[in-house]
C-alpha cells in the first residue's frame, strides 16, 4: 500500500502581512522529498506550489485549497496525494456597512439599501458576502430592502472577497444595526397666532420623533369646500405661514418610493374680523322652474370695488372672477360658494359663503329614501359606514354637511358605487347626510356621528313616528350589545336595570330629545331622537293637497301640487337649503 501523508496548519486564517505554516507529515520523514500543490476552488486548475524539497514545512501567504505528496528515487515513486486543508487569507481591506438614506430608524413599509463599502481596490474586485438577516453572497454591494418589516431588524455584517481568489476576504465589517418599527408615524400640526394677530404660523413635526427629522419633506393641505384636500406647498423646513382661513392639515414623506406618516389632525385658522359674504340669487323665487335663467350674486359688506370674487361650485369649476354669475344647471343640483380677495392685500380673503343651490323644480318632487348600516347614528372611528339611497332614479349622489367653527363643508360622496356611499372614518366626526338623484329626487337628511370613544349608544338615525315602538341600547367597540345599562333623556335619569334596553312601546313627542347611556362608569355621546308628528286636522303642518283644473286649452292639463310641510321642517333648518 503507497503511504498517504497528512497534513496540519499551525492556523486556518493568513492574517493581514502574515503566513501560515504547512506540515506534511509521512512515515519514514527523511526518505521523501516533498511535492506542494493549490487550487482555489476550481480542480482542474491546480498549481504546484513547491516540488522536490526536503523539509516537509512550507510557509504560505496565500489562500486556497493545499495538499502535499510525498516522493522519492527516479523515476520518482510518488505517495498518495493527502487530504485537502483549506486556508483563508485576510486582506488589508476594510469593509464596513452604510445605509442608504441614514435613518436610524425605518418604518414597516419603508424601502430602504444597505451597502457593503469597501476601501481601497475596485469595486468590480468583490463578492460580497452578508450575515444575517441576508444571510447571501451577492454579486454587487447593494442590497435593497424592500417593504421593510420586523423581519428586516438586526445587526448588519458583511464581508468582501476577491472573486478571483474566493479564499481572500477582508475582516467582516462591524455591524450596523437596522431597527425597523411597525408603529406608523403620525403627522403633528401646531399653530401659532402672530401677536399682530394677521397670519398663523403652522409647524408640522413627526411623532414619533427621532434624530433623523431632517429627512422628512412636509407637505401641506388646506380642506376647500367641496373638492379634495388642495395640496398647498411641500418642503424640509415644516412650517406654513398662512393668513387665509380654512381647516389646515399635514403629513410628512420619504424616501423613494415616498412613504407618508398618518396625517395629522386638521386645525382650524380662523382669523378673526373676518366677513363671510352671503349668495343671493335673483329673481329671488323660492323654487325656480327649468329652463329659467337665474343670476347669483357675492354680497360683501363695505366697499364693493376692493374686491375680487372666486366661485366654486359643486362641480368643481370656477365659473366667474365678478361678484354676479349666470347659472343654468339642470342636471344635479349644483351648489354654488363665493368669496372675496381683496385687490389692495391680496391674501385677505373672507370665509368662503355658506353654500347656495337654486333648485330647479320638476313636479311633483317625489322623495327619495336614505338607509343607514349599521343603523344608528353613533358610530366608532374605524369601522365602516354604508348609506344606501332609494328611489327611482339610476344615478345618485350622497351629501355631506357639518359645521367646523366658521368652516361650512358641504360635500359630495365621491366613493360612490351604485346607490352606494361608503365612510371609514379614522378621526370623529359629525354630519347630516342626504341623497340627491340626478333627476331631482331628495332624501331626509340624517345626523350621524363618528366617534373616538368605546361606548356608544343604539338609537335611530330617522325620527320616529308617534305611536311607533323604538329599542335604544348602549354598545361596546367590538361586542355586542350590552346589560346594566343606565339611560338619559335630557340627561334626567330614567332607566337603571339590568335589561341593557330602553323600550318605548308607543313614542309620544315628549319622547323627543337627547339620549345618552351609561355602563360601569363609562357615559356615551348623547343623541337627538326626533319623533315625526301625526298629521291631525288642526295641526299646521298637515300636508296639503291643491288641485287646479286648467281646460279649454289643447286637451285638458290637470296640475296638482302637493306641498309637504312636515317634509320640509327638515329642509327650513339647514338655511342653505
Ligand atoms: C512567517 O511569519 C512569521 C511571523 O508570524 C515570520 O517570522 C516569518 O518570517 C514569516 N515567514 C515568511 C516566509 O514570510
Ligand atoms: C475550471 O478551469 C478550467 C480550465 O481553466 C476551465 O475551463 C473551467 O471553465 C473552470 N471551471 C470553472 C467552474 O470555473
Ligand atoms: C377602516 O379603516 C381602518 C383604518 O384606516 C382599517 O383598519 C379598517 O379595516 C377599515 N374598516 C373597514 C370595514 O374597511
Ligand atoms: C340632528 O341633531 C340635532 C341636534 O344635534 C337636531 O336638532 C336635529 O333635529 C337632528 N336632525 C335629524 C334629522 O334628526
Amino acid at each position: 500500500d503507497k503511504p498517504r501523508p497528512t497534513v496540519r496548519a499551525d492556523k486556518r486564517l493568513i492574517p493581514v502581512g502574515g503566513n501560515v505554516t504547512l506540515t506534511c507529515s509521512v512515515d519514514n520523514p527523511t526518505e521523501w522529498k516533498y511535492y506542494w500543490f493549490r487550487h482555489t476552488g476550481n480542480i482542474s486548475e491546480v498549481q504546484t506550489v513547491d516540488e522536490g524539497k526536503s523539509e516537509n514545512v512550507i510557509s504560505i501567504s496565500q489562500g486556497g485549497v493545499y495538499y502535499c505528496q510525498g516522493g522519492r528515487g527516479s523515476p520518482v515513486f510518488f505517495t498518495e496525494e493527502s487530504h485537502r486543508i483549506n486556508i483563508e487569507k485576510r486582506v488589508s481591506n476594510m469593509a464596513s456597512v452604510s445605509l442608504r438614506p441614514d435613518w436610524p430608524v425605518i418604518y414597516s413599509g419603508e424601502t430602504i439599501t444597505v451597502r457593503c463599502e469597501i476601501s481601497g481596490g475596485r469595486n468590480n474586485e468583490w463578492v460580497y458576502e452578508w450575515s444575517k438577516p441576508i444571510s447571501d453572497t451577492l454579486p454587487t454591494n447593494e442590497y435593497r430592502i424592500v417593504d421593510a418589516s420586523e423581519s428586516s431588524s438586526g445587526n448588519y455584517r458583511c464581508l468582501g472577497r476577491n472573486k478571483q481568489d474566493l479564499y481572500s476576504s477582508t475582516e467582516w465589517s462591524d455591524i450596523t444595526t437596522v431597527t425597523v418599527s411597525e408603529q406608523r408615524p403620525k403627522a403633528q400640526i401646531i399653530p401659532d397666532r402672530d401677536s399682530a394677530g394677521g397670519t398663523v404660523t403652522l409647524t408640522c413635526s413627526v411623532k414619533p420623533s427621532s434624530s433623523s427629522s431632517s429627512s422628512w419633506t412636509y407637505y401641506w393641505y388646506r380642506v376647500e369646500i367641496a373638492s379634495k384636500p388642495v395640496e398647498l406647498k411641500s418642503d424640509t423646513n415644516g412650517e406654513l405661514v398662512t393668513s387665509e382661513n380654512g381647516l389646515y392639515f399635514c403629513r410628512a414623506g420619504r424616501g423613494r418610493p415616498v412613504y407618508y406618516t398618518e396625517s395629522s389632525q386638521s386645525v382650524t385658522v380662523d382669523i378673526p374680523d373676518k366677513q363671510r359674504p352671503v349668495v343671493t340669487q335673483q329673481p329671488n323665487w323660492s323654487t325656480m322652474y327649468y329652463h329659467r335663467e337665474i343670476i347669483l350674486r357675492c354680497e360683501i359688506q363695505g366697499q364693493p370695488t376692493d374686491w375680487v370674487f372666486e366661485w366654486i361650485s359643486s362641480s368643481g369649476d370656477a365659473p366667474s372672477t365678478q361678484n354676479d354669475i349666470l347659472s343654468l344647471d339642470y342636471s344635479f343640483s349644483k351648489y354654488y360658494w363665493c368669496r372675496g380677495r381683496r385687490k389692495s392685500d391680496p391674501h385677505d380673503v373672507t370665509w368662503w359663503s355658506a353654500p347656495f343651490t337654486s333648485r330647479y323644480a320638476s313636479y311633483p318632487h317625489p322623495a327619495a329614501s336614505l338607509s343607514v348600516s349599521p343603523d344608528r347614528e353613533q358610530h366608532f372611528t374605524s369601522e365602516s359606514v354604508t348609506l344606501n339611497c332609494g328611489g327611482n332614479s339610476a344615478e345618485w349622489r350622497v351629501m355631506k354637511f357639518s359645521v367646523t367653527g366658521h368652516l361650512i363643508y358641504l360635500r359630495i360622496c365621491w366613493a360612490m358605487t351604485g346607490s352606494l356611499c361608503t365612510i371609514n372614518r379614522t378621526h370623529s366626526d359629525k354630519s347630516v347626510y342626504w341623497c340627491e338623484s340626478k333627476s331631482g329626487e331628495f332624501s331626509a337628511a340624517v345626523n350621524l356621528t363618528v366617534h373616538n370613544e368605546d361606548l356608544l349608544l343604539v338609537s335611530p338615525v330617522h325620527p320616529v313616528t308617534e305611536g311607533a315602538s323604538v329599542t335604544l341600547s348602549c354598545r361596546l367597540r367590538g361586542e355586542n350589545k350590552l346589560s346594566d345599562v343606565i339611560f338619559y333623556h335630557n340627561d334626567k335619569l330614567i332607566q337603571n336595570d339590568s335589561r341593557g334596553e330602553l323600550k318605548i312601546s308607543a313614542v309620544s313627542q315628549s319622547d323627543e330629545g337627547f339620549y345618552k347611556c351609561e355602563h360601569s362608569g363609562n357615559v356615551s355621546p348623547q343623541s337627538w331622537m326626533g319623533v315625526k308628528v301625526l298629521p291631525r286636522p288642526e295641526h299646521p303642518s298637515f300636508p296639503v293637497l291643491l288641485v287646479a283644473g286648467l281646460g279649454g286649452l289643447s286637451g285638458k292639463i290637470l296640475i296638482i301640487l302637493l306641498i309637504l310641510l312636515s317634509h320640509c321642517r327638515y329642509l327650513k333648518g339647514d338655511s342653505f337649503l
